[in-house]
């Protein structure tokens, strides 16, 4: 039986539609795929063209990029160790929702450390996540600087003062600087559609 962490008195209602119910609705299996990697490589502008490359395929996808649910639902949270595990422990809490929806999930977050990648994985259950590192260098990400912001002295900035935690077994690498951004989220996609057959 689920509880409801500190709340003993909360326990998990069961719903009458299975995950395979609603997966079989829409005609595919819900999955999360999720980007990690330094700010300012490229993580969302490769997760916008695969939204539009599964959605123009007719795949019922969202996207859930670290900048905008920082603008919502974690616009409390600001950038030490404590509260990127939090902002990564919502996410993955929210990202599971939408997979048990049946929903194609892509996750666009720093995420630097190993073991809340972990905790999102483990969230999603086995076979349900496609970990995506887009892995671009320091130096290139500097160079690049799309927000302006390695230019400015912010604290807890992630490789410079805050660490990131390069993912050891991920299920796909990009190489930004060889391949463009189209070329990326085809490489996803067509992983993505290699795996999915059991509702179609
Ligand atoms: S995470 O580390 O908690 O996963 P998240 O992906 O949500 O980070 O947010 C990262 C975005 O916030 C970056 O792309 C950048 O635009 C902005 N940002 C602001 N301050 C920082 C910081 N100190 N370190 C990294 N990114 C920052």
């Amino acid at each position: 039986m689920v509880t409801g962490g500190k709340n003993e008195n909360v326990v998990w209602h069961s719903s009458k539609v299975s995950h395979e119910e609603r997966c079989a609705v829409l005609h595919q299996e819900g999955i999360i795929v999720w980007f990690t990697g330094l700010s300012g490589s490229g993580k969302s502008t490769i997760a916008v063209e695969l939204e539009k490359l599964l959605n123009d395929a007719g795949r019922a996808v969202y996207l859930l990029d670290g900048d905008n649910i920082r603008c919502g639902i974690n616009s409390d949270l600001g950038f030490s160790d404590d509260d990127r595990n939090e902002n990564i422990r919502r996410i993955s809490e929210i990202a599971a929702l939408f997979q048990d929806a049946g929903i194609i999930t892509l996750v666009s977050f720093i995420s630097p450390f190993r073991k809340m990648r972990q905790f999102a994985r483990e969230k999603a259950g086995e076979g349900n996540f496609i970990e995506v590192y887009v892995n671009t260098d320091f130096e290139t990400c500097r160079q690049r600087d799309p927000k302006g912001l390695y230019k400015k002295q912010i604290k807890h900035f992630t490789g410079k003062d805050s660490s990131y935690e390069a993912p050891v077994c991920p299920e796909i690498t990009l190489d930004t600087v060889q391949n463009s951004p189209y070329e990326c989220a085809k490489q996803v996609y067509d992983v993505i559609m290699e795996k999915r057959r059991r509702y179609e």
